[in-house]
Formats: C-alpha cells, structure tokens, sequence
C-alpha cells in the first residue's frame, strides 16, 4: 500500500443546510458544490471544497446527512448529534490492487468496490482494523474527470 493523496474528509451532519451556511459564514468557503442525494448509500452528499495548488481544488469536506430513518449513519449521529468527523478518504492508483493489498493484511472491508460520490471506485475499510478511522478509498479521478458543477 502507498499512502495517496488526502481527497476528502467525510463529515456527518445533521442538516446539510445548517453545514453550508457554517462553512460559508464561519470557515469563509468559497465553492460549495450542489448537495446530491446517494440512495444507494442512504445519504445526501455535498462537496465544500478548500483550496489547492494554482488551477486544482485541495482536500474536500464531505457533507453527509441522512436520507431517510434506514441511514447507515443514523446510528453515528445518533452517538454524536452535533455531527462530526465520520471517514477519511486516500486515493490509490490503483483500487483493485489496493484492495487486494488491504486484505492481504488482514483487514475487513466493508462490502463491494463500488462507485463513490466522486464517480470512482471506491472502498471502506473497518474502523477496528485502522486504529478507530472509518478509512475510505478511492481511486485517483482522471484528470478533470472529477465531479463537478
Ligand atoms: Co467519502
């Protein structure tokens, strides 16, 4: 495994508008995507965005709320109802090499590759086998392949 790129950090929120307006009036954010709703993952997402090298976004914030009472992150706001820090998410060259590395180390990989808010591959590996972090990854998005609007 090489350590890649931070992409994104994955923070659950209660309201993704109360989170918008926190990062736009308090943190001074400047490009705060469109929010999305994930169904397959029970989610809604938005990509606030922090600032990279010249002509490149940096590091991402990942809004999360719920869609509905069947959520996989109600149980986490349910523990922590202000919200806060759910996963970290890496990017891999490659996500099939990656995780077959992963499981040659004995860690637990929670279901499927499969394609993440990004539109790339992506896994998650079990928080109990990466010292407490829900650990995303993700391969790296092609040049300007990135999700956008
Ligand atoms: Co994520």
């Amino acid at each position: 495994m090489k350590l890649g790129r931070l992409n994104h950090i994955g923070v659950a929120t209660p309201s993704i508008a109360d989170s918008i307006a926190h990062y736009r009036g308090v943190m001074g954010a400047a490009k705060i995507h469109t929010p999305f709703d994930m169904p397959e993952q029970g989610v809604k997402v938005c990509f606030v965005d922090t600032p990279g090298a010249k002509g490149t976004y940096g590091t991402q914030i990942e809004l999360i709320e719920p869609l509905d009472a069947a959520s996989p992150i109600n149980g986490f706001l349910e523990k922590n109802p202000l919200g806060g820090q759910h996963h970290v998410c890496f990017e891999v060259p490659d996500i099939a090499e990656a995780r077959a590395e992963f499981e040659a180390m004995g860690k637990r990989i929670l279901g499927p590759t499969r394609i993440g808010a990004h539109g790339t591959p992506i896994f998650f590996v079990h928080p109990k086998d990466m010292m407490g972090t829900l650990t995303e990854i993700m391969e790296t998005p092609r040049e300007g392949a990135h999700w956008s609007n």
